[in-house]
Formats: C-alpha cells, sequence, structure tokens
C-alpha cells in the first residue's frame, strides 16, 4: 500500500472524507458484489469508496488527496483493521492471548482437555469444565493441558460449591499446587476462604511497592449484588482467618486489600445450562456502569475489565457485545457441539440441527430443592417435561411413598426405566463415597429421599448425553441456549453446517472475523454507504474447499 496521506498536508479536525480524492489504478476499483466482499475481507488494507461515473466502486489500494477548493471524489475511508484490536487488549495482555475471546467451562469435561489444548494452540483461551469432576479426574486433565500445551493460553473453571465446601478446598490447592494461574470462577452468591485464597497466594510486591497479580480471577456473573463482591478488594474478615490458619502471609493479605478480587468478570445474560435469562444488551451497560462506581470509589491500578457471554454465537452478537464496551467476549453453546468437545456424538449432531427456539428451562439436578432451573436442548429429548414432571411431584408430595402407587409404576416404566428401589440403593452407594450427610438426612426426611431419588434421573441424564448411551437418547440433558440455534443459521449452506467439521479454534476465528467484516460494513454505512443485503452477512470461508 502507498502512502495514503502526504504527511506535510495539515488537515482542519473538521475536515469531511469527502474533501479527498483518490487517485490509483482505476482497474483497482471494484463494483460487482464478489470484488467488494474480497476488499472487504482484505482486513489487512484500509478500504475506500471512491465516486465514479459508473456509481461507487471500492478500492485497497492507491493514493488520496486533499484539494481545498473542489469536493473529492472519495466518499467513505476505513483504516485496516486487526482481531487483536477487537475489545480491550488489555485482555490479551493479561493472559497472552490473540484475541479477546474466550470459550467457557462445560462442566463434567463437555468442556474437554481436546478444546482447551485446540484453542489454546491457536492464541485463544478455553476453561477446562472441571465441575463434578473427581480430584484424580482434574488432576490429569491439568497434566495433560500443561504438557501439551507448554506456556500456552489456558483456564479452569472453578464452581462454587455451597453443598461441599472441602470439594472446592481440594481443588482450588490442587491448582494452587499445580501452577494453575487462571481460573474462570462460577456459580458464586458469597464468597469462599478457597476462592480468596487463590488470589491473594499469587500476589507479591517489588521494591517500589507495585503489587504483582500471579493469580488470575475471571469471574462470572449475573447479578449485580455478586458483580460488587468481585468489584471489590477481598473481605478482611476472611484475610485475617486465611492468616491465622496459615493459607496465605500477613504480606500478602495486606496486598489482597489493595486490588479486586478479580481481574475480570464475565457478565453472563441468557445462556445454555445455569441462567438468569437476562438480556445482554440490558445487563452489560449496568454492570459496566457498577465497575465504572466502584473503581471510582478504589481507583485501582488496573480496572477490572467487563466482558460478555449469553447468546453470543453470530459476527453480528460478537460485534454488538464489543459495541456495547464489552472488554472480550465468550462463547459455551456453540462450542458444545464441536470435535473438540465431550459430548456424544449424538449430542452434538442433535445440537447442530437445533432452532432458536429448540430450548426450554428445566429442573436442575445440582439444586433441585430450590427450584433452580437450568436451560436445555428440548428438541430431540424428552428431558425437560420429564424432569419437570418429577418436580411437581415432588413440590405435591412429602415422599415417594405418599405418591399413588399407579403413578409411582409409570415412574419406574415410562421415565426411570429401573424400580425406584434400585435407584435408592445406587443413590447410597453414590453418597456414602461422597457426601454421607445427604444419607443420614435422608433417612430422617422422606421427601429429601424423595428429591435425591429424582436427582438420580436428572443427573444421569447429563451422563447419558456425554456418554452417548444409546438406549437413553430420549432422556438426554443437554444445556444448551439460543445462540446455538443463531450459530446453525449463520452457517447454514456452508461447511459448518455439518457437525463433524465444526472445531472450536475455527469457529472462534470466523466469528471474530465476521465480526470485523460486519463493523467495516457498520463504519462505511455510518459515512453514508448503503449496501445490498446480500453483501452484509459474513460467511465462514476459511476452508474454501469445504463450500458447499
Ligand atoms: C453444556 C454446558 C455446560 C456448562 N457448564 C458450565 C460450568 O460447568 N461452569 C460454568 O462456569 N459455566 C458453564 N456453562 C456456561 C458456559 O461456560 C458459557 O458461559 C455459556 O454457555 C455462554 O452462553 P451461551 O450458551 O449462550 O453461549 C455451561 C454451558 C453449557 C452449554
Amino acid at each position: 500500500m502507498e502512502t495514503v496521506l502526504d504527511k506535510n498536508i495539515v488537515i482542519d479536525a473538521n475536515t469531511s472524507v469527502t474533501s479527498f480524492s483518490w487517485k490509483g489504478d482505476s482497474d483497482a476499483l471494484v463494483f460487482d458484489l464478489q470484488g467488494i466482499r474480497n476488499c472487504l475481507h482484505n482486513f489487512e488494507s484500509p478500504i475506500i469508496a471512491v465516486r465514479e461515473k459508473d456509481g461507487v466502486g471500492v478500492t485497497t489500494s492507491g493514493n488520496l488527496s486533499i484539494s481545498e477548493v473542489k469536493k473529492g471524489n472519495v466518499v467513505a475511508w476505513l483504516p485496516p483493521i486487526s482481531t487483536s484490536q477487537l475489545g480491550d487488549p488489555s485482555f490479551c495482555e493479561t493472559y497472552g492471548v490473540k484475541a479477546a475471546y474466550y470459550a467457557g467451562g462445560m462442566a463434567n469435561a463437555i468442556a474437554s482437555e481436546e478444546l482447551v489444548v485446540a484453542l489454546g494452540r491457536s492464541g485463544l483461551m478455553g476453561s477446562f469444565g472441571s465441575g463434578g469432576l473427581s480430584l484424580n479426574r482434574l488432576a490429569s486433565a491439568i497434566k495433560t493441558i500443561q504438557s501439551e500445551l507448554q506456556g500456552a493460553p489456558y483456564m479452569f473453571n472453578l464452581l462454587h460449591n455451597p453443598f461441599e465446601p472441602d470439594v472446592e478446598q481440594h481443588t482450588v490447592e490442587s491448582f494452587l499446587e499445580n501452577d494453575v494461574r487462571v481460573v474462570e470462577a462460577a456459580a458464586y452468591i458469597q464468597l469462599t476462604p478457597a476462592l480468596i485464597q487463590f488470589r491473594a497466594a499469587g500476589l507479591t510486591s517489588d521494591e517500589t511497592g507495585n503489587i504483582e497479580i500471579n493469580n488470575h480471577i475471571i469471574a462470572k456473573i449475573s447479578r449485580k449484588e455478586v458483580a460488587q463482591l468481585f468489584l471489590s478488594p477481598a473481605p478482611e474478615k476472611i484475610l485475617q482467618k486465611l492468616v491465622a490458619v496459615g493459607k496465605i502471609t500477613r504480606e500478602q493479605a495486606n496486598l489482597a486489600g489493595n486490588v479486586p478480587l478479580a481481574d475480570d468478570i464475565t457478565v453472563e445474560a441468557d445462556s445454555g445450562g445455569h441462567t438468569d435469562n437476562q438480556p445482554l444488551v440490558s445487563l452489560l451497560p449496568s454492570i459496566i456502569a457498577l465497575r465504572d462506581k466502584l473503581q471510582e470509589q478504589y481507583q485501582f491500578k488496573n480496572p477490572v475489565r467487563i466482558g460478555a457471554a449469553g447468546g453470543i454465537s453470530t459476527p453480528e452478537s460478537v460485534l454488538g457485545a464489543y459495541m456495547m464496551g464489552a472488554a472480550f467476549v465468550v462463547t459455551g453453546s456453540i462450542n458444545q457441539s464441536c470435535v473438540e468437545s465431550g459430548a456424544s456424538e449424538h449430542t452434538r449432531k442433535l445440537l447442530s440441527q437445533a432452532a432458536m427456539a429448540d430450548v426450554s428451562m428445566a429442573p436442575s439436578a445440582d439444586m433441585f430443592e430450590l427450584g433452580a432451573r437450568v436451560q436445555v436442548l428440548k428438541k430431540g429429548s424428552f428431558f425437560p417435561m420429564r424432569a419437570q414432571k418429577l418436580y411437581d411431584l415432588y413440590t405435591t408430595f412429602n415422599g415417594i411413598e405418599e405418591i399413588p402407587i399407579t403413578v409411582r409404576e409409570d415412574l419406574e416404566s415410562k421415565i426411570f426405566n429401573r424400580k425406584i428401589e434400585d435407584i435408592w440403593q445406587d443413590t447410597v452407594a453414590f453418597f456414602e463415597q461422597r457426601n454421607t450427610d445427604q444419607i443420614t438426612k435422608a433417612a430422617q426426611n422422606p421427601k429429601k429421599k424423595m428429591a435425591l431419588i429424582f436427582r438420580w434421573y436428572l443427573g444421569m441424564a447429563s451422563r447419558w448425553s456425554r456418554d452417548g448411551v444409546e438406549e437413553r437418547k430420549m432422556d438426554y440433558q443437554i444445556w444448551c441456549g439460543p445462540s446455538m440455534g443463531a450459530f446453525n443459521e449463520w452457517v447454514q449452506g456452508t461447511y459448518l453446517e455439518d457437525h463433524t467439521n465444526r472445531h472450536v479454534d475455527d469457529i472462534a476465528w470466523q466469528l471474530l472475523k465476521g465480526c470485523i467484516y460486519r463493523s467495516r460494513i457498520q463504519g462505511l454505512k455510518l459515512q453514508g454507504l448503503s449496501f445490498p443485503s446480500k453483501l452484509e452477512t459474513y460467511y465462514p470461508q476459511l476452508q474454501e474447499s469445504l463450500w458447499k
């Protein structure tokens, strides 16, 4: 590319781009759809729209000059742009990634080692789905990911576990022992000593008093009151307790009082799995405003960045999030349909065929008694309906024996496919290994026993989906948000329609490139150009040979 402007020319700040004249090879001006599309795709070059006799043409080369007397022939102009400019560049610096994007954790290793490694190798971050795994399984994932990535970016999901605080504590200890430096903390409603220990244990200061943060927390939230906890320093009371039991030093506790608890907050709107179904357009600005208020109060050296998740799966939704001020974007549901995900082939195929309206809320296994719900795929599975039936029975009766015998027989033959007594025996065996407290409570309270039996079905339904258990296909519990359907619609007719071609890293880069393409269209539109709608959509086309 030649010099766009002669450096000696002084231009008034109010000068419109329409005062510029373009000079170049007229063959370089394109007027046809494919030619214009190619120019828009050429992100490394500026894009210049020029009025000629035959209409407005577009080019990426030539010279611009300015005339004080007459109007030039340039109608619009955009500079080159790269994916690393999207969002907040400091996100890329902190985590050593090439773009402000990450793939969120998906429990039970659905966000698998392969998923995290594929993203890490392409310069992006994925959060390993630690939730629901044993400590041994987690340790093996840490080992694999670290040895495969050799310093490339990755993170681990850290789930708040109010019912089993030991699990959270041991998970954090495993992270600290194995040098896991970035966690995606989720499901917190209150702060725990384990989480604060992770943060404080990574704080050091140099001789000038500069605080270095070595253990990073990206906190996923959907409520303001929880966001506030992460936008503030760790509570003094918990820090002092950690010092008293020797988990952190007094110096680390002091340093923790001067930094926010999290480096980043992911604002999660209407998503797959646990969700408050909030619209991103409302929630994101509200949390950004809260961050600004608390930053004003605390004056942290590095303000907490705010990113966006929930419903992000097309170039337009990625661009929309960045334009609303998201420092980074996060995807979830779409990654479950990819080759690297831990979900079974049947589940990935079902996901790739889902439309936006094919999702619904269903009772959740982990907080069943509290009435918590998760967003799941309803097409191709009876799970949402069956889980709801169990929840309705739970709220109507005080124990399994109270349920009329005909209904119980129906449950055994139509939903459980097993005798209730056998399920109870399995449940006892499960909790004897994990949490005997649950069995003691169930022995004293028939309603609790009924909840545990029903939770067996809800828990197994996720496992059947992950493992691809053939005879339980109609019971698969598949967490999924409307973002899945939006993605499927976008990639229809391209190689990404087929789930066996979906790779987490490719999808991420397609979204980011599509976002830039879309931003260029919008940038030119703001300068008065209009485009045929056919040109406005970016289609995935990295692997040209796979185009249909
Ligand atoms: C199958 C599945 C499992 C998930 N499990 C977890 C989890 O264990 N921990 C977590 O923080 N988020 C979990 N999420 C949420 C994702 O990390 C991500 O924030 C969310 O899916 C983004 O919204 P989207 O589904 O609209 O893309 C899960 C999502 C899905 C679809």
